[in-house]
């Protein structure tokens, strides 16, 4: 039986590894405060202690605008949490399955991002995500880094924020310039399930088929719960907000592909049976 060490298990990654991964595996799901990323003892000592064949990072600082407000904070647990997980995987010959993000482009291009692509950051979350593959790439041989976008599963995210407004208001205002994909944290998960046996290491862009702006993600949202919810659309400079978000950042799921995994389903099919299911 395989030995998983998951971190942030209780975000929505972490909650989904837990449902989907069930009894096949044993699993160690480790969060705060139990297990903090940025101590390397912790690390250290839930590795040798467990010796996992893989690890899967699913702990983060995903609060993108208040990352603005204190960059140590982020870069501790992003950059130095998984420079430590790294550390830990080469000393125990572990597999590293690491997450990152669409917010390492600048998204000034207009056209779908692959994995080869140049990132080029605009936000601290999106430098620090960046930065915490560089580390992984300097250390470990047997890693993933699986870049996703726009995560909604259970816990705090778009689809529940545009839900809970619905219930206090008519109408809603939402940015319509800012292109991504939503992506349901099940289907990632089962993406891993899949990649983490293989032999295919490197980075992985893994995110649920096609595109959409924000806007159209809350017109979904509200189609798919049967509310009549007004949306309005408006331009990303009419909603100050302190992190710089990239206007296009669809990432293209190619060595997902090449690699002939079966793409991931389109992300309206994956949002109806989320909210069909009672958001998790
Ligand atoms: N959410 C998105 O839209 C999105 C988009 C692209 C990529 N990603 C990436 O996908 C991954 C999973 O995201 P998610 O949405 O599942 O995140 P999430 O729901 O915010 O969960 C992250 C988990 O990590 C925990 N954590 C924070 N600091 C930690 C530390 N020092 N040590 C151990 N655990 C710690 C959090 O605990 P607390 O809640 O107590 O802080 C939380 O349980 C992350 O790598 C994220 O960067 C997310």
């Amino acid at each position: 039986m395989h030995k998983i060490l998951v971190t942030g298990a209780n975000g929505q990654l972490g909650r989904a590894i837990k449902r989907l991964f069930g009894e096949k595996y044993s699993l160690l799901l480790c969060d705060l405060p139990e297990m903090d990323i940025t101590s390397l003892t912790a690390c250290r000592n839930a590795v040798r202690e467990f010796q996992p064949d893989i690890i899967i990072n699913a702990a983060a600082y995903t609060n993108v605008e208040r990352a603005e407000d204190e960059p140590d904070a982020v870069f501790a647990v992003n950059a130095v949490g998984a420079h430590n997980l790294a550390l830990a995987c080469r000393e125990s010959d572990a597999k590293l399955i690491h997450i990152s993000t669409d917010y390492i482009f600048d998204g000034s291009r207009g056209t779908p991002y692959g994995e080869y692509d140049s990132p080029n950051p605009m936000s601290i979350y999106g430098k620090s995500k960046l930065w915490s593959e560089n580390l992984i790439r300097d250390i470990c041989d047997r890693f993933f880094i699986v870049r996703t976008s726009w995560l909604y599963g259970d816990g705090h995210n778009f689809v529940r924020t545009m839900l809970r407004l619905a219930e206090e208001r008519s109408e809603v205002t939402i940015v319509a310039d800012q292109h991504g994909t939503p992506t349901y944290a099940g289907d990632l998960a089962a993406f891993l399930k899949q990649l983490m046996h293989t032999e295919y290491y490197g980075i992985y862009h893994a995110t649920n088929a096609g595109s959409c702006t924000w806007y159209d993600f809350a017109c979904q949202i509200f189609a798919c719960a049967g509310r009549t919810t007004a949306v309005q659309p408006i331009k990303t400079e009419a909603y100050p907000v302190k992190a710089r978000r990239p206007l296009y950042s669809v990432l293209d799921n190619k060595m997902l592909r090449l690699r002939g995994f079966a793409p991931l389903r389109s992300w309206q099919e994956a949002l109806a049976e989320y909210i069909k299911n009672g958001l998790k």
